[in-house]
């Protein structure tokens, strides 16, 4: 027993000392748990919350992750627009630049069925409905990098082109029309508004936002029956179901053009290559969609251009366009071609293995030389 007291009264200061210094931390936990509660601000807001438009990743999917990723690469491109209007108030050409505008803008009422200047000149549809808003719209097809890079070089035509000749391309191709004379007061108008909308750009550059955006390849053909069901759901409402566009009430212009049918472009335009086609719609269609707020994702554009690629239009006799077969590009639809895919493949993908071959032919070219 008396042991047993002995170590008893050896315990206690021991333990006393102990419980004071719980005592001591659990009063340092506390104040470090205030201090951290009022001096760390709370989380903020989930920053995803300020993207209003779904943004697509690289294979045309809108998903979390795309936004993410679209919010951290900010676009900080510094993108052409065009030259005052006010700037030609001094302008010795004013009235032919402001008349060139005009014809891109109105070209149905020169040169459509009731046309001022030539009845039936064309297919009736404006050189605006595909170089959007005068030909001024970022990644529209605008006419930026015109005046800075004519006249060039060819492969179409195997030939030096200069811009008169380049305008009269979309007036046989895309209006299905006849070329107009080059000392025309029409021509030398519309040449010298798209001279004076480049007036800015350096010769031989092209300023960013100029043409067409580019677009990713996909890994298979273009499905026309995918893009039956986009067009039906996406586009019809415009262009209607026939495909025919929409004259406005007083049958003097098309409200929502034609794409394809009598009236549409013809199988030698610009617009009848897939890459063309889906890179102008995926960043400009359906109408009110841009580069910055595209509504479709990659696949819907590549297979909504199989889809009206595949319908009837207006032909053109194109036989003696790419001189040189060789340099047809990868989605030239008419053969015969130097690479060795067919024409299935060439209108409709997969484009890639065409395009890799061709680079590769290219080089082979280059060493030989
Ligand atoms: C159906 C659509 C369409 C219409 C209508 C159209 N174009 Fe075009 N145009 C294109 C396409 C597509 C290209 C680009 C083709 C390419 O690069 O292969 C183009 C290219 C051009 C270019 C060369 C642009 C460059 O940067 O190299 C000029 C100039 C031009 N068009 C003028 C006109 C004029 C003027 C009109 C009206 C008379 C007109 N286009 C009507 C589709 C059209
Ligand atoms: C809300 C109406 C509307 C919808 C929907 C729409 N478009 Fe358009 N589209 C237009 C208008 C209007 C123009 C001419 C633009 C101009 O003149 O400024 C046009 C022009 C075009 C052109 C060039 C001109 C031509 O006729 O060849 C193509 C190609 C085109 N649209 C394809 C499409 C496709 C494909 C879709 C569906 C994915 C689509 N559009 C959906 C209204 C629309």
């Amino acid at each position: 027993m008396e042991e047993e007291s002995i170590s008893d009264n050896h315990l206690t200061p021991v333990v006393s000392k102990l419980i004071n210094c719980i005592i001591v931390l659990v009063l340092l936990v506390v104040v470090l748990v205030v201090i951290l509660l009022i001096y760390v601000p709370a989380p903020k807001e989930d920053v995803d919350t300020k993207i209003e438009s779904p943004v697509p990743d690289k294979n045309g999917n809108f998903t979390e992750v795309a936004k993410k990723a679209a919010l951290a690469e900010k676009d900080t491109n510094n993108y052409w627009s065009a030259p005052d209007i006010t700037s030609l108030d001094h302008d010795k050409n004013k009235d032919l630049i402001l008349y060139g505008k005009d014809l891109i803008v109105h070209t149905y009422d020169y040169f459509g069925e009731n046309g001022k200047l030539f009845k039936n000149n064309t297919n009736g549809m404006n050189c605006q409905n595909c170089h959007l808003e005068a030909g001024t719209k970022v990644f529209g097809n605008n006419y930026s990098a015109v005046a800075s890079t004519y006249p060039k070089f060819r492969a179409r035509s195997g030939a030096i082109e200069n811009i008169y000749k380049r305008v009269n391309d979309c007036f046989e191709r895309s209006l299905n029309g006849k070329a107009l004379d080059t000392t025309s007061k029409e021509m030398q108008g519309i040449v010298a508004y798209i001279k004076w909308l480049g007036k800015d750009v350096k010769k031989g550059e092209k300023p960013i936002g100029s043409g067409f955006k580019d677009l990713v390849f996909l890994d298979r053909a273009a499905d026309s029956e995918k893009g039956k069901t986009i067009y039906s759901e996406k586009c019809q409402s415009c262009h209607q179901a026939d495909g025919l566009g929409l004259m406005n009430a007083e049958k003097a212009a098309y409200t929502y053009p034609p794409l394809w049918g009598k009236n549409g472009y013809n199988d030698g335009a610009g617009l009848y290559r897939m890459s063309n086609f889906a890179k102008y719609v995926k960043y400009n269609m359906p109408l009110g969609a841009s580069h910055n707020n595209p509504q479709l994702s990659d696949e819907e554009a590549w297979d909504v251009a199989a889809f009206v690629n595949s319908q009837t239009r207006p032909k053109k006799d194109i036989k003696k366009d790419w001189p040189k077969i060789e340099e047809k590009p990868f989605d030239h639809p008419f053969g015969p071609y130097a690479d060795g895919f067919d024409e299935k493949q060439h209108k409709y993908g997969p484009f890639k293995p065409i395009k890799e071959k061709l680079e590769a032919m290219k080089k082979v070219k280059k060493t030989k030389v």
